[in-house]
């Protein structure tokens, strides 16, 4: 039984057809990489799986349970957190209180809410920014901050959009590893877009690959990355590098 299966996926914009027919596996303790040139789909199949967008065909299913009507505080519930691309740090509650509204979604007692986020923000090693606010600080410090509230909810899928976008080559070295700590000490499944293929081919053990809304390749990073379909598909977008 797969951790997550989504099937047959289709989700259209008014004649764009940002999903187009995808089927996927995710299994429990994999890290798996989404990739895909600028439009191909995959913000848009993230927000399918966890019911942002109701798509227009197909299931979506998590541990064998159909997931595809679910909205997404609903399949929080489950088990599964996600980031924002576009960062979503809420600007007037701090550091800690942003987390809280992770640990609400698995306790209504504040002072446990408060306890398992302070664990959260050590385990991340933001302890110190317990009580600023998330827009005082960098960017990459507000990334984590998100990466602490999906945390917060104790996923067993976490699912990261762009977590390195944005970030220099030393915050994003120290995201990885982050990502890296995420997946190894909290055995947690990874299914993470990721623009950078530095990051990406780095950190997965398997690639999948949109284009045009449709799934054109998947396999290992090394073979991904050699395959004619997908270096078609990147042709004409500038190689991003870490
Ligand atoms: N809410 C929306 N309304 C209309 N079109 C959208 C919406 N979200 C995405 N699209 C379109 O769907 C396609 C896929 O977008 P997206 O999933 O964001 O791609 P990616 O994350 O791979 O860059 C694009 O053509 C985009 O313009
Ligand atoms: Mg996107």
């Amino acid at each position: 039984m797969a951790l997550l299966e989504v099937t047959n996926l289709r989700k259209e914009f008014g004649g764009v057809i940002a999903n187009d027919n995808v089927s996927l596996r995710v299994e429990k303790g994999e890290i798996i990489g989404l990739i895909g040139p600028n439009g191909a789909g995959k913000t848009t199949l993230f927000n399918c799986i966890v019911g942002y967008l109701k798509p227009d065909k197909g299931r979506v299913r998590f541990k064998d349970e159909d997931i595809t009507a679910l909205k997404p505080f609903q399949t929080n519930r489950k088990g599964i957190a996600r980031t924002f691309q576009l960062m979503k740090v809420i600007a007037d509650l701090t550091v800690l209180g942003n987390v809280m509204v992770g640990s609400f979604c698995r306790t209504d007692n504040r002072r446990i809410a408060r306890d398992k986020s302070l664990e959260v923000l050590e385990f991340l090693e933001l302890q110190e920014y317990s009580n600023a606010y998330p827009t005082e600080l960098p960017i990459a410090t507000q990334k984590m901050i998100e990466l602490a509230r999906a945390l917060a909810t104790k996923p067993e899928l976490l699912m990261l959009d762009e977590m390195a976008a944005g970030l220099n080559p030393k915050e994003t070295e120290k995201m990885v590893a982050l990502i890296r700590r995420i997946h190894s000490e909290k055995e947690i499944t990874l299914f993470l877009i990721e623009h950078i293929m530095e990051v990406v081919m780095s950190i997965s053990e398997r690639i999948i690959v949109l284009d045009g809304g449709k799934k054109i390749v998947e396999g290992p990073p090394k073979e991904v990355a050699e395959d004619k379909r997908v270096i078609k598909a990147y042709l004409g977008e500038r190689y991003v590098k870490g």
